[in-house]
C-alpha cells in the first residue's frame, strides 16, 4: 500500500485545541475527485474496511476527526461513509462499510461489486461533527458508529486528554476495529450485547459535569438513549452524528417561495413537496447530494438572503438562528424569497 505519513502535526494543530478554539467545521464543497480502491479488508462480520488512494498517489485533501466523504459509485448510487483512518497518511482515505440487507443498495455495491483498482468518485471530506477541544471526552458508540469516532479517539489521545470508550454491538464478531482498540487497554469498555446485555450507559456517564464533552454515533435508539442520559448535562456537552433524520412537523409555510441563485443569476419557484434541491436541479444548477434527508451535509448551500426553514438533523440551534446556511435537500424558506450562493 503506498503511504505516505507526515511527520508531525500542522504546527496549530494541538495549539488550538488547548486554546479552545473550536474546531470549525468543513465548508461545504461539490468537487468530486476521482480516486481509486487500494484495498478492499474484512474488519468484521458484516463490515469492510475500504482504502481509497488517488490514482497517481498523491496528497488527498486535509480532513479533521469526524469528516466524512460522499462515495459516488460507479452505478450511480452516493452514500456517505466516515473517515476512520490515520488523519495523518495524508495519501490514503480509509472508511468502513456495513452491509445493511434493508438499505438502498449502496452497501451491498460496496460489498460485493466494488474491487480493488476500480475507481470511485469522492465528494468532501465534511465535517458535521467536529470534536472541540476539551480535557475530558466520553465517547459511546454503538456498531458501525465506532468509525468517526476512531480518529476522535486518536487525537484526543495524541494530545493527552482524559477519554473512555463505551463501544456496544450485537455480537463480539459483528464489532470492527476491537483490535486496534485493544492498544487503548482499560479506557476502551467493549459491551457485546450477547455477553453483556443492554449498555450500562448511567454507569459509564455519571453525574453531568461541566469540562466534559460527549460523542455518540450509532443507530437511533441508542442515540435517544444517550440523549435521554444526558438531559441534566450542560447545553452542547453532547454530540450526536445520525443514520437517520430527526422527525419534523409541517413546514413553515404550505404556499410557494422563490429562490433566486446569485451565481448562476436565475430565479426559481419552489412549490409545496418539491425540495430546493430538484427546483434548482430542474434549471440546470446540479448540487451534489446523498441522503436527501438532511443528515449527512453533502448539499449544503450558503444563504446570502432570506430566512431559511431548517428541517435538517444537523445544525445546533445558534447555526439554525445564524441563518447563513442550509441544506437544500429537506430544508425550504419561512421567508418569501431565500437568496443562495449558487
Ligand atoms: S443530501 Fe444529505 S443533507 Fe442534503
Amino acid at each position: 500500500m503506498l503511504t505516505t505519513r507526515t511527520d508531525e502535526m500542522p504546527r496549530d494543530e494541538p495549539a488550538r485545541a488547548l486554546r479552545g478554539v473550536p474546531a470549525p467545521r468543513t465548508p461545504a464543497t461539490t468537487d468530486v475527485a476521482r480516486l481509486r480502491v487500494s484495498a478492499k479488508t474484512v474488519v468484521a462480520d458484516g463490515v469492510l474496511a475500504l482504502e481509497l488512494i488517488a490514482p497517481d498517489g498523491g496528497r488527498l485533501r486535509d480532513w479533521t476527526p469526524g469528516s466524512h466523504i460522499d462515495l459516488v459509485l460507479p452505478d450511480g448510487l452516493t452514500r456517505q461513509y466516515s473517515l476512520c483512518g490515520d488523519r495523518w497518511d495524508c495519501a490514503t482515505y480509509r472508511v468502513g462499510v456495513l452491509r445493511e440487507p434493508g438499505g438502498r443498495g449502496g452497501s451491498a455495491y460496496v460489498h460485493d461489486e466494488l474491487a480493488v483498482g476500480d475507481l470511485v468518485g469522492v465528494g468532501g471530506p465534511r465535517n458535521n461533527f467536529p470534536l472541540v477541544p476539551a480535557e475530558h471526552y466520553l465517547f459511546v458508540a454503538g456498531g458501525i458508529g465506532i468509525t468517526p469516532l476512531l480518529p476522535m479517539i486518536a487525537q484526543a489521545d495524541a494530545l493527552g486528554a482524559d477519554w473512555r470508550l463505551l463501544y456496544g454491538g450485537r455480537r463480539r464478531g459483528s464489532m470492527a476495529f476491537l483490535d486496534e482498540l485493544a492498544r487503548y487497554g482499560d479506557r476502551v469498555l467493549v459491551r457485546p450485547e450477547d455477553e453483556f446485555g443492554l449498555l450500562d450507559l448511567a454507569g459509564f456517564l455519571g453525574e453531568p459535569r461541566p469540562d466534559v464533552r460527549l460523542y455518540c454515533c450509532g443507530p437511533a435508539p441508542l442515540l435517544a438513549a444517550v440523549e435521554g442520559g444526558c438531559a441534566g448535562w450542560p447545553p452542547h456537552a453532547l454530540r450526536t452524528e445520525r443514520f437517520v433524520a430527526e422527525v419534523r412537523g409541517a413546514p413553515a409555510r404550505s404556499t410557494s417561495f422563490e429562490v433566486e441563485l446569485a451565481r448562476t443569476g436565475v430565479t426559481v419557484t419552489v412549490p409545496p413537496g418539491t425540495s430546493v434541491l430538484d427546483a434548482v436541479g430542474a434549471v440546470g444548477v446540479e448540487v451534489l447530494s446523498s441522503c436527501r434527508q438532511g443528515i449527512c451535509g453533502t448539499c449544503e448551500s450558503a444563504v446570502l438572503a432570506g430566512r431559511p426553514d431548517h428541517r435538517d438533523s444537523l445544525l445546533d440551534d445558534e447555526e439554525r438562528a445564524a441563518g447563513d446556511s442550509m441544506y437544500i435537500c429537506v430544508s425550504r424558506a419561512s421567508s418569501d424569497r431565500l437568496v443562495l450562493d449558487l
